[in-house]
């Protein structure tokens, strides 16, 4: 259960590129050329950096993250819901088991240096760790909690850290309000399920994210203590940093091109590096922000925690997808055919349950809502903006989004393109046995 048997499984699915390649912007323009083909990229020769390797693009369609959690694409969704709610508790490895403590560096040699952190975007102020976990615990009650947290190379042993989400926000906080710094431990190179346990949104009254997780690989999360901190760490990752969040110190952390499409800049705590474990043959992580990744990402754990919470909620609803390229900002949602009046329930549901998202569209279940072709022909053809129209001002805004600009507060819209009931809202359609010759004919033309 570690990232190479990932990379193993992946088969075809994976591009090996032998030619060395710099971890500054080459390796992100080649894993952005190549993620439509929907391929893994094993960085075999990177410049700077003699035998490590990178690999990127780990959660590019669906079907790798089928391939993470050891089911089949269709069955995605429900596995997720099904497994979640199966906790495992972790188990704790002794060190001598430990892949990840193969070599450990500290504090009086190269640390940061030792590892190729790419450099994603053109006006980026530098090399960004963007497929970092990183665990902590909660400075009053110790409860663990883990999350993706992007971080800016500052020096050796000095990051910026982008924490505006819980749990790791909120442990810092508490951290800070007692005037200590908070330990954490950045693990690198996980097996994918690990990078989605990451986004599955934290349940304070459930069972911890490291559970969680757990439930996700279909196995306890296997963890040994780190080096200098009082964190466990997964076991079988390929890197570990070690360090310290700083309390009452922030400084510009940014510009980095980030998951909205937009470079975003912050004034951001400080993260002092104490150590490093690695394997000796180590390979990086990479995760090109606004990339396949981060759709694929969005879309399971958030997009199917609130497909959840909705149909419990509106029995009607069919199906939902967080549209591509917004960082769970925006989502479609399917319905089997209901009032007006409850596609408007289910539009106010939708916008208040998820804080991120903020332009819902509603369509009937004959739209395939992962196709924008059928999505676009629902809101041009079965929506007039001032009868279907819900728009929902001063609500919280999401740090990353440029339009919100320093009030905090958004507004949110729904838009209801559910058809009418007349028969002229039928969709064309063409005979099914008239499709089935058809599709055999062109198998035998085109093999
Ligand atoms: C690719 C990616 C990058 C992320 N980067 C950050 C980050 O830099 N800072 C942050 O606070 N949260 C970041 N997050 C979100 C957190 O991991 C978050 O805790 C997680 O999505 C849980 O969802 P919730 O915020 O709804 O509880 C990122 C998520 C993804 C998928």
């Amino acid at each position: 259960m570690d990232l190479r048997a990932f990379l193993d499984a992946l088969d075809g699915a994976l591009l090996r590129v032998p030619q060395e390649l710099s971890p500054e912007h080459e390796m992100a323009a080649l894993l952005r050329a190549v993620e439509g083909r929907g391929l893994t990229v094993l960085f075999e020769r990177v410049a700077g950096h003699p035998g490590a390797r990178v690999a990127g693009n780990l959660l590019v369609t669906r079907r790798h993250v089928a391939i993470a959690l050891n089911t089949e694409e269709r069955h995605l969704e429900a596995t997720y819901l099904k497994r979640k709610a199966q906790a495992q508790t972790t188990r704790t490895l002794p060190p001598e088991e430990a892949p990840v403590k193969e070599e450990v560096l500290t504090a009086d040699g190269p640390l940061l240096s030792a590892l190729p952190v790419l450099t994603h975007y053109e006006r980026d102020a530098g090399p960004f760790i963007t497929a970092g976990t990183v665990f902590a615990k909660d400075p009053e009650t110790g409860r663990r909690g883990f999350g993706i947290h992007r971080m800016m190379v500052k020096g050796e042993r000095r990051l910026g850290i982008f924490l505006a989400n819980p749990p790791l926000a909120a442990y810092y906080a508490r951290a800070e309000a007692r005037g200590e710094p908070l330990e954490v431990a950045v693990a690198l190179g996980v097996h994918p399920a690990v990078l989605v346990g990451a986004v599955v949104p934290e349940n304070p009254t459930g069972p911890d994210k490291l559970e969680v997780t757990g439930a996700l690989l279909g196995a306890p999360l296997e963890l040994v203590p780190a080096e200098t901190v009082d964190v466990e760490v997964p076991a079988r990752a390929e890197i570990i940093i070690e360090g310290r969040v700083l309390p009452g110190h922030r400084e510009p952390e940014g510009p980095m091109g980030e998951n909205t499409g937009y470079y975003f800049t912050n004034h951001s705590p400080v993260l002092e590096v104490t150590a490093i474990t690695r394997r000796r043959d180590f390979i990086y992580p990479a995760l090109c922000p606004w990339g396949a990744d981060v759709d694929v990402l969005f879309a399971l754990a958030g997009g199917t925690e609130l497909l959840g919470r909705l149909r419990a909620l509106v029995p009607e609803v069919v199906d939902l997808e967080l549209s591509p390229g917004t960082p769970g900002f925006s989502a479609v949602i399917a319905v089997r055919p209901c009032s007006p009046a409850r596609v408007r329930r289910l539009i106010g549901l939708a916008l208040h349950l998820d804080r991120r998202l903020k332009v819902v569209i509603v369509v009937n279940d004959d739209v395939d809502i992962r196709n924008p072709r059928e999505v676009t022909w629902a809101l041009a053809t079965r929506f007039q903006p001032d009868r279907d129209t819900v728009i929902v001002p001063g609500l919280e805004g999401y740090v990353i989004d440029p339009s919100v600009g320093n009030t905090g507060v958004t507004a949110k819209l729904g838009l209801d393109a559910t058809r009418g009931p007349g028969p002229e809202f039928d969709k064309i359609t063409m005979p099914a046995a008239a499709i089935a010759k058809a599709e055999a004919v062109v198998e035998s033309l085109l093999g």
